[in-house]
C-alpha cells in the first residue's frame, strides 16, 4: 500500500476548495483539478474554467514539484482568473510549479488536450491565447498577447491605442524551448518548434519548422519533434 506524503495531505483542503468553487458539484465530486497546496488562487468562480472532455480525477494538476530538479519545493504557482475571464481546457493538463497563470477580464485562454508545461512559465491573457494539443513547453517561457500599458501618438489627441491586444494562437503538436517568449500576435502553426530563448513577434504560418532567435524566424523546415 502506498501512503500518501505530507504534501499530497497539506494540498487535500485546497483541491476540495478549487474544484468546488470552478464546477458544479456533479463535477466538482470527481475532483478534475489537482494542485500543491503551493498555489495561491485567485478570482475561480463557477463557470470560470471549462474542461470539454470527460471528467476524470487529476485530469489537470496545477503547481507540481514536477519535474523534480527544475524549482525548489517552496516555488508558489499562481492561478487567477477575473470577472468576465475564461479558461478552457479540452483534456489533460500539466502546470509545473512556480508557474503563473492569469486570465483578465474579456480574456479566454484555451488549453489544448496533453499540455504539459515545465517550471515558472508565465501565461498572461487579455484577449485570446489558444493552444492546441499536445503541446510541450520548457521552463520559463512567457506567453503574452497584450502589453501591459497602452502606447498613443502624442500628435494625435483621439488617445486611440496604437498596440491593442493580438490573439496568441499555438497550434498541436509544438514544442516550445525554454525560456522562449510568445508576445501579442504570435502564431506557431502544427508540428513546429520554438527554440531555446526566442522571442516571437508575429504569425508564421508553415508548419513542421524551427522558428529561432530574437527576432524568430524560420530556420528549419520539414521538421518533425518526438517526445
Ligand atoms: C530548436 C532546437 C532543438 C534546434 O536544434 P538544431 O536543429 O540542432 O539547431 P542547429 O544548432 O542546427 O541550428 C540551426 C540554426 O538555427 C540557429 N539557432 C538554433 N537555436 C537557436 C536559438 N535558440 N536562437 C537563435 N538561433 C538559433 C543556429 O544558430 C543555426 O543558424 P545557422 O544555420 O545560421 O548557423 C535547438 O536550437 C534548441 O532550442 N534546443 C533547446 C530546446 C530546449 O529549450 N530544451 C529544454 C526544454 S524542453
Amino acid at each position: 500500500m502506498k501512503f500518501p506524503t505530507i504534501r499530497s495531505l497539506l494540498a487535500i483542503p485546497k483541491i476540495i476548495m478549487f474544484n468546488f468553487k470552478a464546477f458544479p458539484l456533479k463535477t466538482a465530486v470527481k475532483l478534475p483539478i489537482y494542485c500543491s497546496h503551493r498555489v495561491k488562487i485567485e478570482g475561480v468562480t463557477r463557470g470560470s474554467i471549462v474542461i470539454n472532455a470527460p471528467i476524470k480525477r487529476r485530469m489537470i494538476r496545477i503547481g507540481m514539484n514536477h519535474p523534480p530538479g527544475l524549482m525548489s519545493e517552496k516555488s508558489v504557482a499562481y492561478f487567477g482568473i477575473s470577472k468576465g475571464a475564461k479558461m478552457v481546457f479540452n483534456g489533460t493538463a500539466t502546470i509545473s510549479g512556480g508557474s503563473s497563470v492569469k486570465v483578465l477580464p474579456g480574456g479566454v485562454l484555451t488549453i489544448g488536450d496533453h499540455f504539459y508545461c515545465n517550471p515558472f512559465c508565465k501565461i498572461l491573457c487579455k484577449k485570446e491565447i489558444t493552444i492546441g494539443e499536445d503541446n510541450l513547453w520548457g521552463w520559463n517561457i512567457t506567453v503574452n498577447d497584450g502589453d501591459g500599458h497602452p502606447l498613443v501618438s502624442s500628435n494625435d489627441k483621439t488617445n486611440e491605442r496604437l498596440n491593442p491586444n493580438k490573439a496568441v494562437l499555438i497550434g498541436n503538436h509544438v514544442w516550445i524551448g525554454a525560456t522562449a517568449s510568445l508576445l501579442k500576435g504570435s502564431r506557431i502553426p502544427d508540428g513546429s518548434v520554438v527554440a531555446y530563448s526566442s522571442v516571437v513577434l508575429k504569425a508564421f504560418t508553415e508548419q513542421n519548422c524551427v522558428i529561432a532567435g530574437y527576432p524568430a524566424k524560420v530556420t528549419k523546415s520539414n521538421i518533425t519533434w518526438n517526445h
